[in-house]
């Protein structure tokens, strides 16, 4: 009982979007690589939240370092005191609620870029540490952009032909363009943008 009340304390949440921010006292423990910016505290965690490859970020009173670590960079998170004036700040899955218990939280989360996906999900050890552990890790052929459609992710590539093309043919075009492939329709604005941006590069 003494150790959940112990690891409850000191939760806050800064949510925007899908997503929100878990943060605690503590600091990085384990980690391979990290960006180092200027940004005082508030804004630091703002960048997190709004920033695709961003998962976490670590901040100490006192200084403007924004300490940023992706998904893949960080490992494990030691949660601290109260007064030792240091907060690591978690990207997750927004919930209804900001969870003064991890247990209220989502302990998941995501980095979607043009290009990739990642999926991590959290989970703390008895140890108080927050380890991280990457679920899912999809990556488009190069010169493909991801997209995401209602019913799960999309890379879309083009195919060039010179002349007319029946549908056939570009349905075999496409199929041997890369492993997978096939022709498809447009589905949103944003992707109708990319196509025609991308036509007028050629
Ligand atoms: C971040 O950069 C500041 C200013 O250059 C430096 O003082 C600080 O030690 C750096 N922190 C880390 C963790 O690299
Ligand atoms: C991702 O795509 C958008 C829109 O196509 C573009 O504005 C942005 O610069 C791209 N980002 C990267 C990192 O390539």
């Amino acid at each position: 009982m003494l150790m959940l009340l112990a690891l409850a304390f000191g939760i806050r949440c800064q949510a925007g979007g899908d997503f929100k921010m878990t943060i605690i006292p503590g600091r990085p423990e384990k980690y391979t690589g990290y960006q180092n910016l200027t940004l005082a505290d508030n804004d630091c965690v703002q960048y997190c939240l709004y920033e695709p490859t961003c998962a976490v970020v670590y901040m100490k009173d006192g200084y403007s370092d924004c300490i940023v670590f992706s998904a893949s960079q960080i490992q494990k998170v030691l949660q601290v005191g109260d007064f030792e004036g240091q907060r690591v700040a978690m990207k997750m899955k927004q919930t209804y609620t900001c969870g003064d218990e991890f247990e209220k939280n989502s302990m998941f989360g995501s980095e979607t870029t043009n290009t990739s996906y990642i999926e991590y999900e959290i989970f703390i050890g008895s140890d108080s540490l927050w380890t991280f552990t990457i679920t899912k890790s999809l990556k488009c052929p190069s010169n493909y952009k991801l997209f995401t459609r209602a019913k799960g992710l999309w890379c879309i590539g083009l195919v060039t032909v010179t002349g007319g093309v029946t549908g056939d043919n570009s349905g075999l075009s496409c199929a041997s363009a890369a492993s997978g492939a096939i022709l498809s329709g447009l589905e949103s604005m944003y992707e109708t943008e990319y196509i025609y941006g991308k036509g007028c590069l050629f």
